[in-house]
């Protein structure tokens, strides 16, 4: 059957806003390679504070070449990341700006979110190449920025919310931990989550697992790093074989949805619990909907599952492939899947999903 192509009918107008809406676009995606730029070179952390620098003067506080800081302080400040004062010739990080570009203490500390990002983008041509034959990309596999800026991102919302919030939400849990339990945090990339927990509850022990052996050495120097190396292990083990059983609680955080065989991941963490344990499952916010995510949050996440997480599942047996936009539903059917009788949400925020399964 031949299709008959349609005349299109163009709205001028309506066309030369999306021109300009994508010329916007085109500055943003250059700009997470310029936000990684400041930060490698301490270019923000020298700004801030200073009541405004001239590009000579930062340029001498950082050790970098004039000419290139000038022109990055006018990308800055045509974005709105920087403002210019054309009197004084001053370039100024506003206070905003200083936390979310600065201060790694806070939850809106942004760095690590571009990093991932552009670590992604400098992946992609092996991902246009994954799309033609369908084959996955392993998180192994990406440049070290994918996997210190997934660290980076992550950790400031896990500070936020891990142990004022998402753990007391949890039935029992908080008194088992401060009592002495024996936990297991599967997938846990660079530890960030492990570390938070082992400072918080000193009396339990805790296993860090991934199946990534270069994730797993930088976990176990960040745990020399913070002084909790007496309670807490890391193994390099995917999540269907990691050790140990009699588990009061197994945590996952932002990896189910990564792992080619999520179900039987489950089924492993169900024969690995006490029979009162519980699993702890942190995903990304997502609607079960597409058009409940067709907004900005479900935007990123959407790009991150195109380029990282669809890819990793793929890579692996099974490949379920669930992507970062999941949504509950999805995620209740693979905890009930593999074996558990009770599952709910227990907490949320803009960017997770936090669930509670027990066996
Ligand atoms: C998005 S990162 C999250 C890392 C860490 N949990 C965090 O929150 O910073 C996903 C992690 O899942 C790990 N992963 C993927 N598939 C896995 C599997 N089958 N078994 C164990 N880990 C896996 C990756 O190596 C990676 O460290």
């Amino acid at each position: 059957m031949s299709t008959i192509e349609q005349p299109l009918e163009i709205d001028g107008e309506k066309l030369m806003q999306f021109v300009f809406r994508a010329v916007d676009e085109v500055g943003a995606t250059l700009n997470a390679a310029l936000v990684v730029m400041g930060d490698k070179l301490g270019l923000y952390r020298a700004l801030a504070r200073t009541g405004g620098l001239t590009p000579e003067e930062l340029a001498q506080r950082t050790g970098t070449a004039e000419r290139y800081v000038r022109e990055w302080l006018n990308a800055q400040a045509a974005g709105g990341f920087v403002s210019y004062d054309p009197v004084s010739g001053l370039y100024v990080l506003p206070p905003e700006q200083t936390v979310a570009l600065t201060d790694p203490a806070s939850p809106a500390y942004l760095p690590g979110f571009f990093q991932i990002a552009l670590g992604s983008v400098i992946d992609s041509p092996k991902i246009v190449e994954r799309a033609r034959s369908g084959d996955g990309f392993g998180w192994h596999e990406h440049v070290h920025d994918v996997h210190e800026g997934c660290e980076r991102f992550f950790r400031p919302g896990y500070n936020a919310h891990l142990i004022a919030e998402w753990l007391p939400a949890l039935e029992g849990v908080v008194e088992k931990l401060e009592r002495g339990a024996f936990v297991a945090d599967v997938g846990c990339g660079h530890g960030a989550s492990t570390i938070l927990m082992a400072q918080a509850f000193p009396n339990s022990q805790f296993v860090g697992s991934d199946y990534h052996e270069v994730s797993v050495e930088t976990a176990r120097r960040r745990a020399e790093e913070a002084g909790v190396s007496d309670r807490v292990q890391f193994q390099v083990a995917p999540a269907a074989t990691y050790t140990g059983d009699g588990y009061d609680l197994v945590t996952m955080f932002d990896c189910l949805h990564d792992m080619g065989d999520p179900v039987g991941a489950a089924r492993h963490v169900r024969s690995t619990l006490k029979p009162d344990g519980t699993w702890m499952i942190v995903e990304p916010n997502a609607g079960d909907r597409i058009e409940e995510n067709l907004n900005p949050v479900g935007r990123a996440y959407y790009a991150f599952s195109t380029l990282l997480c669809t890819p990793a599942s793929l890579s692996q047996e099974v490949g379920l492939a669930l992507g970062a936009q999941a949504g509950e539903a999805q995620i209740r059917d693979v905890v009930e899947t593999g074996g558990f009788s009770r599952f709910q949400r227990v907490a949320e925020t803009p960017f997770n999903l936090v669930f509670e399964a027990r066996p």
